[in-house]
């Protein structure tokens, strides 16, 4: 060997060794999500996996357990069978009450031999079955004793991707989008599969890929192409594909002069459209579409209903088997009213008129992903009409990426909201079906997915992702429970770690509605991009965009008057809701300022004024994320090196950005009260005019 051979040898064994301190390369960058099986670390090479049936379902099933090294030497024989199976059929389960996409897994006696069986009465049923085994093991429980059994109570559990053609993802944090739209359909990069898995592995069965705001595009040959690529590699994971479709379209694309849903032609070019998809896509979802909203097209532009638009749309997709998710997410440009009750006035008249195949799709609060907003009141006000809830993954409006913010909560507080229609009535009911006796039954998730390796941005941004799969699956799952799964598959199952990472978890979204703005305060963000506070900002062009519009801080008080005094919004709420609603001191104290505007000198239920409980909170989220850094820095060393760097860094931004919304928010309030800060609280650290200058262009996930 010549010299240089040697020290490149060397530099190979430095390297080798550098490189066993801190693990390989992007073994821990956070891609494998929760689907890392690390624990315990066992060999699966005794592992017998009988699959009943040579479905790519159940083979991708029978993949997924042998990937996992879960099994330790005493690995029991699996054995992936249907109802249907002669075995399974002697056994006389009741498998009835499963339907479509439940599962059981337990173990069964067959022939003399103790199998651990995993059935259903279909291969996707199968195919939950093993990620919950899975789930199952890698969150400490016993491989001796398995009884598992769940259905969804959801039947559409639906990301939808705001990925636009040119890779750009509207209100994305995590890169570019995961679609590399130029290469596909030829190049099916393996991670599609990946995302598949991870998808499947919590009972996600449906992708929105492209993005509300949607181009014609879409819909054309080429791009039905490369759709079809993706469904093929996401149909045996049990994930059906859906295009938001542009209403215009057939103006676009079809030559027409046109796109009334009342005109014979148009009906035509859409039922011929569904058809050319269900060619190339034989089990394509449906459409999802945002119409007559931000500046989209829509029936509206004709005079005609969102119903007449929604139906003449699912007609083309009925006879196929497909449906229509019809956003209400709408307000209009010339209305002078509260925006916060423009969806119901415009959906509720048209209850009971959506045709079967059509579930209309309701944001979880009336305004826009708030980090806290009252359930949306449509929920309690269209019992003839199955109503999907939509909530934002994607953290537009609470810190992008960087902030940590686990959502679970706001999502599993919004579905416990009574309706207060009937004893027992709760988001949930009316999302599930349950209430109303609906079968068409969904829930919408804005994916805050791109092309970052870690899929989401960071290692944290995972635990949403993985809730909203979960809570689709079953809302009545607690976010304390799904903390728990999520970081016993993520970070392993060291009892301090799973302490930290849940406890910081659950304290986290609140902390970020402390440091934003507590109380019922909302839209105080700056405009175009979200990022930051701006809620000085009165020069937009229509009234709704500014927030001093939701607001409406002023020497004498703050708040937003939503009672018959002002905008009578509590009147969409149930009679009895209504009327705690309409009361101060009957309303929850963190939706007092959404729904009354009241004097800085109110005197809140803990005898504080208004005014310093408000500050009070902006100091109360900032030691909150101060504290989440703490803890996580006793984590150092137990947490592999690279997710634990990111983590403690982001923690960094996130403190020093919940600081900024603190004093930019106080100096802001205090130019309007003039009222000093409460005794010892520190002050802003720059004046109200520092705040106002701060720009960020090529904030990411901004449409340009
Ligand atoms: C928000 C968001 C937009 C998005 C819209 C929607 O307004 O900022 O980017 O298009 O919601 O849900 O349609």
């Amino acid at each position: 060997m010549t010299a240089f051979g040697r020290s490149i040898g060397k530099f190979a064994l430095l390297c080798a060794a550098v490189i066993g301190l801190t693990g390989p390369a992007h073994a821990e960058d956070g891609y494998d999500l929760w689907l890392r099986y690390r624990t315990p670390a066992t060999t699966s090479s005794a592992l017998k996996i009988e699959a009943r049936g040579d479905t790519p379902t159940l083979r991708a099933a029978a993949e997924e357990l042998r990937r996992s090294n879960l099994f330790a030497t005493k690995a029991p024989t699996i054995l992936l069978a249907t109802a249907t199976d002669r075995d399974v059929a002697a056994l006389r389960l009741p498998l009835a009450a499963l339907g479509d996409e439940g599962y059981r897994v337990g173990y069964v006696t067959l022939g003399n031999r103790r199998t651990l069986l995993v059935t259903a009465n279909t291969d996707r049923g199968v195919l939950y079955g093993s990620f919950a085994l899975l789930r199952h093991l890698q969150t400490g429980g016993s491989l001796d004793r398995i009884d598992l059994t769940s259905t969804p109570r959801v039947k559409l559990r639906v990301l939808n991707h705001w990925d636009n053609l040119d890779g750009v993802v509207e209100r994305g944090y995590a890169g570019a989008s995961l679609w590399d739209w130029w290469t596909l359909p030829d190049f099916r990069d393996p991670r599609y599969t990946d995302y598949a898995r991870a998808n499947a592995s919590i009972g996600i069965n449906g992708t929105v890929l492209n993005n509300v705001n949607a181009k014609a595009e879409s819909l054309t040959a080429p791009y039905i192409a490369k759709a079809a690529a993706l469904a093929d590699i996401f149909r045996p994971y049990g994930i059906k594909v859906y295009l938001s479709a542009r209403f215009s379209a057939p103006i676009e694309l079809g030559g027409l002069k046109t796109a009334d849903p009342r005109d014979p032609a148009v009906g035509r070019w859409w039922r011929a459209k569904a058809d050319e998809i269900y060619r190339a896509i034989p089990d394509f979802g449906g459409f999802l579409v945002k119409a007559n909203s931000e500046g989209q097209p829509g029936p509206r532009d004709y005079g005609a209903t969102h119903a007449d638009g929604a139906n003449m749309l699912a007609a083309a997709v009925k006879p196929h088997g497909g449906i229509v998710m019809w956003r209400a997410f709408v307000y209009a440009d010339t209305d002078p009213d509260d925006r916060a009750k423009q969806a119901y006035d415009e959906f509720k008249p048209l209850d009971g008129r959506f045709a079967d195949n059509v579930v209309v799709q309701v944001k979880n609060g009336a305004i826009d992903f708030q980090p806290r907003e009252p359930f949306h009141p449509l929920f309690g006000a269209m019992p003839r009409t199955p109503l999907m809830i939509e909530f934002q993954i994607t953290k537009e409006y609470l810190g992008f990426a960087t902030h940590l913010a686990y959502l679970a909560p706001l999502f599993a507080k919004t579905l416990d909201a009574q309706t207060g229609t009937a004893p027992g009535a709760t988001v949930a009911r009316v999302v599930d079906g349950s209430l109303e006796g609906h079968r068409l039954t969904g829930m919408a998730g804005v994916a805050n997915i791109g092309d970052s390796r870690d899929w989401t941005g960071s290692p944290f941004n995972q635990a949403n992702w993985y809730a909203f799969g979960r809570l689709a699956w079953d809302p009545g799952l607690t976010p304390e429970a799904i903390a728990r799964e999520w970081t016993a598959q993520s970070f392993g199952r060291d009892p301090q770690v799973m302490r930290t990472v849940t406890d910081m978890l659950m304290r986290s979204r609140e902390a970020v509605v402390d440091y934003t703005g507590a109380l019922g305060l909302a839209h105080l963000m700056a405009t175009g991009h979200h990022y930051g506070p701006a809620p000085w900002v009165s020069d937009l062009k229509r009234p709704e965009w500014n927030p001093v519009y939701y607001h409406r801080a002023d020497r004498g008080g703050i708040g937003f008057d939503r009672t018959k005094t002002g905008s009578n919004a509590v009147a969409q709420y149930a009679p009895a809701l209504a009327a705690r609603l309409a009361d101060p001191r009957t309303t929850p104290e963190s939706e007092l300022l959404w729904f009354h505007h009241l004097p800085w000198d109110y005197r809140m239920a803990s005898g504080q004024t208004l005014w310093e409980t408000l500050a009070r909170r902006y100091d109360r989220g900032v030691d909150t994320v101060a504290a989440m850094r703490r803890e996580w820095e006793a984590l150092r060393g137990r947490v592999d090196p690279q997710r634990w760097a990111k983590t403690a860094t982001f923690l960094a931004v996130q403190e020093r950005e919940a600081r900024w919304w603190r004093d930019a928010s106080l100096s802001y309030w205090m130019s309007v009260n003039h009222l000093p800060l409460p005794a010892g609280m520190a002050p802003p650290a720059h004046d109200l005019d520092w705040y106002k200058q701060q720009r960020f262009p090529f904030a990411p996930g901004n449409p340009q």
